[in-house]
């Protein structure tokens, strides 16, 4: 009877602990590679360079000025921040949600391509959506 209790005791410690410890390693987030984002510039071929600004927070990450077929990109800093993009180009305005966190939280790159028609989205590289378009003027 007390061996019993003695072993629920013991099983039930060893559960506590081995959950407070799973716990520690995902709040530190240890094992996790930090995510980046690729913005390509898929521009036509004799069109003048794209100007982009990200920010996180309504912290700029920088003014670029990206040519056709230049890639630009950064890491995020912080996994539950929303990205978020305004890009220039001629007469045209244009933004975009970079990275999204409920979005891209399980891909450890988000990659976009900016064409004439608009912004699009992929995570390999390959299979392309279109999530936003360039505003008209
Ligand atoms: C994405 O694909 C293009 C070719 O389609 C390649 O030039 C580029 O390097 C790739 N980007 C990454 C980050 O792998």
């Amino acid at each position: 009877m007390s061996s019993h209790f003695l072993q629920s005791v013991i099983l039930l410690a060893i559960l506590f602990f081995n959950n407070g410890e799973t716990a520690a390693i995902k709040g530190v987030g240890t094992d996790k590679v930090a995510a980046s984002v690729h913005v390509r510039n898929g521009l036509p071929v004799k069109s003048g360079a794209m100007r982009i600004e990200c920010s996180f927070h309504g912290k700029s990450l920088g003014i670029h000025d990206l040519g056709v077929g230049e890639d630009y990109s950064w890491t995020v800093e912080e996994e539950k921040a929303l990205y978020f993009c305004k890009a220039i180009w001629g007469t045209k305005m244009g933004s975009f949600h970079a990275f999204q966190p409920r979005r891209d939280a399980n891909h450890a790159i988000v990659f976009w391509l900016v064409k004439q028609n608009g912004f699009f989205l992929s995570w390999d590289n390959s299979t392309w959506i279109q999530r936003s378009p360039w505003d008209t003027e």
